[in-house]
């Protein structure tokens, strides 16, 4: 069913810190996603969207809110749900996969440099033909050629899953998703579908350079626009 919701959180809340150290890293979050659409969590580095993917795979555990997955609440049906899931995190450490397909891939990886640890994370990911796919800033570190094999293949993979990806590069998104959740400093700033909001995009665009000064990389393909 084109329409089915795979996907549900709601008023997601996570606070990390002690005293006057604490600080509200994902604040009310909620939004859906349904069935074979690309959404993406769009935000500066910081914006609490790997805290939010964690928190959805029960790996950083919500003071508040609720999800639901293919209808069953995490975390109470952990155990089923993650089996119809495949994820590449942050910073490649990778979870859910059958181990020695992982050590065969790796064996190759490993001699091929970054872009190809990517690709084959993703190989590993869809090994186990998942419902969905959560791939967190899948783009890190990768030169620009990879980036566009990346995005065809991002592109591709929507036919066999649905998939919830999440980056801070606007170029990225804009290419690949259907849907758009922009946050920043752990809020929800707007949410709709890629084509309506990149044309109201440029104010949100430049809050996001605002926030991104660490990002070189980042700066340099927004300025080029
Ligand atoms: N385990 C943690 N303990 C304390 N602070 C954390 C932890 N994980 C993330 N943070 C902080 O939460 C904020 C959001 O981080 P993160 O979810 O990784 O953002 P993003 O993925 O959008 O870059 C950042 O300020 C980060 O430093
Ligand atoms: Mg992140």
């Amino acid at each position: 069913m084109r329409d089915e919701t795979i996907l549900k959180v709601e008023n997601l809340e996570k606070t990390f810190g002690k005293g006057n150290k604490k600080v509200k890293v994902v604040n009310e979050v909620s939004f859906q996603v349904k069935n074979n659409e690309i959404f993406a969590l769009l935000g500066p580095n910081g914006a609490g969207k790997t805290t939010t993917i964690k928190m959805i795979l029960d790996l950083v555990t919500p003071d508040k809110g609720e999800i639901e997955i293919l209808s069953m609440k995490m975390p109470k049906y952990k155990k089923d749900i993650m089996r119809e899931i495949g994820v590449i995190l942050e910073g490649s450490r990778n979870l859910y996969w059958n181990t020695s397909l992982r050590e065969n891939v790796y064996y190759f990886a490993n001699l091929k440099g970054s872009g190809m640890q990517q690709k084959s994370a993703i190989i590993c990911a869809i090994s186990t033909s998942p419902k969905i796919l959560i791939l967190d800033e899948l783009l890190l570190g990768l030169d620009i050629l990879t980036r566009f094999e990346i995005e065809k293949i991002v592109k591709e993979l929507r036919e066999v899953s649905t998939l919830i990806i999440s980056s801070h590069d606007l170029r990225f998104i804009e290419k690949v998703s259907d849907r758009i959740l922009i946050i920043n400093k752990g809020s929800v700033v707007v949410e709709g579908t890629t084509k309506e909001l990149i044309g109201k995009i440029s104010f949100a665009k430049y809050r996001l350079i605002l926030n991104n000064s660490g990002n070189r990389e980042y700066l340099k393909e927004i300025e080029k626009d």
